[in-house]
């Protein structure tokens, strides 16, 4: 199927979001050495460019990886946890969870419990992008970047069957069907 990139969110709107995040950070997280976790592989992009703009120390950065919609552009209802973390990495700390996107909530719901199960000393989210309209599972965004409408996106560590994490701004990839699934 051909497919056309739609430019949504442009690399100054994104660095002018990240810098506004890691500035909430730097103030919610003053002096107390933030483990930030991101979720892989989509978050990889953001967390590289939020710690760069983050002035306050932070503790330990680490990754988990979920697994994600394979080659299709809707969800499976499932997430499983692929790499996930020693509990006492986690235990006692105060955790910033990192993800790209929400979209059904699935992924970051399973996410958040498996880091409770870890005892952290407190548990919040960050994420980059907000697509509430399919949400399945109640998500409580502690630090939301911006809301995107009900597209299928790309870019910016987000990817359409593994491609396209590399482009530097937030794309629609649209199907010339006249659909964006
Ligand atoms: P959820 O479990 O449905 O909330 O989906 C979360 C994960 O699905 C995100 O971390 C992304 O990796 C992926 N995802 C959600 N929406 C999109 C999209 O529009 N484009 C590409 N990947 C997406
Ligand atoms: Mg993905």
């Amino acid at each position: 199927m051909e497919s056309k990139l739609v430019q949504l969110i442009s690399q100054t709107e994104i660095a002018a979001t990240v810098g506004r995040l890691a500035q909430k950070l730097d103030r919610d997280y003053e002096n107390l050495s933030p483990m930030l976790v991101g979720i892989l592989k989509g978050s990889f992009v953001f967390v590289a460019d939020l710690v760069r703009k983050m002035k306050t120390p932070i503790g330990n950065i680490e990754f988990i990886r979920l697994s994600s919609y394979g080659s299709s552009t809707v969800s499976s209802g499932q997430a499983e946890l692929v790499v996930g973390l020693s509990e006492e990495t986690i235990r006692g700390q105060h955790v910033v969870l990192i993800e790209d996107i929400v979209d059904t909530g699935i992924t970051t719901d399973t996410a958040l419990r498996y880091l409770k199960k870890c005892q952290p000393s407190s548990l919040k989210l960050c994420a980059l992008l907000d697509k509430p309209a399919r949400r399945q599972v109640p998500v409580t965004i502690d630090y939301l970047g911006l809301q995107v409408p009900d597209r299928f996106l790309v870019g910016y560590g987000i990817d359409f069957d593994q491609k396209y994490r590399q482009l530097p701004a937030i794309y629609v990839l649209e199907k010339l069907d006249g659909s964006d699934r």
